[in-house]
Formats: C-alpha cells, structure tokens, sequence
C-alpha cells in the first residue's frame, strides 16, 4: 500500500508522533480477564495505529512498548510482555512491505536472546523500507539513553559537548516528536524520550491502549492542529 499521506483531509499532520501505551491491565480488570488479555489487545492496537498513521500521513511514530522500570513487574508478566513482543516483532518481519520500516530504541543488554533475534530479523526485514518508520522504545529508559549518549561522547574524546552533539548520539537520530499521546488518564512522562520531548506537544486522554484505534488517533491530531507550537516567542 503507498503512502497516500499527502491527500489527508488534516491540516498540519505531525511528522513524528509518540505513544505511551498505557492501561492494558486496567482495560482487562474491567472485563474480568487476566492481564496478559489486555497486553494482547494493546498489541493490535499498536498495528491499527501503524496502519493508520501510514494512511494519514504522518512519517514518524515511537511506541514505548517496555521501560527499564518495567523489569519490576512479576516475572509472569514480564514474560508475557516478551513474547507478545516477539509476535509483534514477528508479524512485522512478515508484512514487511505493508507495514514500516522498524527502528530500536533501548538497551540490548538485559533483553532475552530470542527477542533480540526476532528484532534483529524484524529490523533487517524491514530495512529497505521507504514508508512510515516505527521506532520501538523497548527495554528503554529516558535517562539511561542520555547516560549512554554521554558514554560514547566520552569514549570519542568529546571534552566540550553540544546539544547537537547529544543529540546525535541518541539511540535513534531521527526527528523529536512532535506529539506525544499518553493513554489511560495518567499524567506524566515515564522516563520516556526526556531530552527529545523539550518541545513537543502532550495529549492525554482517559481512553486505555486497547481501546486506542484510529478514530482516536483522529481526535488526537485534530487538538494537536488547534495547537500553537511557539519556541519561546510570542503569539500571534
Ligand atoms: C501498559 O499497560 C503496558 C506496559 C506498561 C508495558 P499497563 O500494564 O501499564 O496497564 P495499567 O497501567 O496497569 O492499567
Ligand atoms: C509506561 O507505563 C511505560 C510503557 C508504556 C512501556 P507504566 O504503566 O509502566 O508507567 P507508570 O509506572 O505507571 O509510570
Ligand atoms: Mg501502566
């Protein structure tokens, strides 16, 4: 499918737009079902909204799939998370052409083998192509990727080191988001892309990740067009 971004009825599409996925427990207590049922349906929800974002046009979309604080969980849980990772890694590998091209954001040491082997084929399957990108922020953590941004500037020799400087050392160089969406009513930030998200705009909304599809992505960018992005200076 191409990319029929340019023919969107929006007006002023971000080209870089940010997920916090949150509420997959709350969505499944409130129907009686385990946990796992909300994680399962959070991750279809991750590839309606790829698909709708490539059809609306926007360029860039980063989902926070699991935090380095996420490792608290019970190990049950965490295992859960991991292999509904891999599925997801795996219908990408699969899709290739129709979906994105896939970006990692976060630190492989920590990760089990076999989910770095399907992100590896995930990230090389999808390589070549030119459509939407996907960043996955898994075993990610805002402050430990400025940390190892710092640690490969030092180990360059860097003594004095500018903005432009870190942030070409951050896991991905890409553009900072323009948006981004945190789902489920809670208000704050979850270590999640600290230095990029200095002029991004934030909405949340009560809706939980599973219930999260493309009308809603809908209502999102038409609040994030009514914005006014000013840098600092004036309005007008
Ligand atoms: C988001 O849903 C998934 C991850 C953080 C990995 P939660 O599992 O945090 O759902 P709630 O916040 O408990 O409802
Ligand atoms: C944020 O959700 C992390 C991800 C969405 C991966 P959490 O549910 O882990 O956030 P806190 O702990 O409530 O801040
Ligand atoms: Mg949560």
């Amino acid at each position: 499918m191409e990319n029929k971004g340019q023919f969107s009825p929006l007006q002023n599409v971000p080209a870089h737009v940010a997920f916090i996925m949150d509420g997959n427990g709350r969505w499944a207590a409130a129907k009686y079902l385990p946990r796992e049922a909300g994680h399962r349906e959070g991750a279809a929800s991750v590839r309606a909204v790829a698909a709708a974002a490539k059809k609306l046009g926007i360029k860039y979309i980063t989902f926070y799939a699991f935090s380095t604080e996420n490792w608290r969980r019970p190990a049950a849980e965490v295992a859960a998370l991991m292999s509904l990772l891999g599925e997801t890694l795996d219908r990408f590998t699969k899709e290739k052409d129709e979906v994105a091209r896939l970006l990692f954001s976060g630190r492989r040491e920590g990760m089990a083998y076999g989910v770095l082997q399907k992100l590896d084929k995930a990230l090389a399957a999808t390589a070549g192509n030119n459509g939407l990108v996907v960043n996955l922020a898994i075993n990610y953590g805002g402050r430990q990727e400025i940390a190892d941004a710092f640690t490969k500037l030092a180990a360059a020799g860097k003594k004095k080191i500018t903005e432009a400087d870190i942030s070409a050392s951050l896991y991905q160089n890409i553009p900072e988001p323009d948006l981004i969406i945190r789902t489920s009513g809670e208000m704050r930030i979850s270590n999640f892309l600290l230095w990029q998200a200095a002029y991004s705009e934030f909405y949340f909304t009560d809706v939980l990740w599973p219930d999260f599809r493309e009308p809603q992505l809908l209502q999102a960018l038409v609040e994030y067009a009514r914005r006014e992005r000013r840098y600092g200076r004036r309005g007008g």
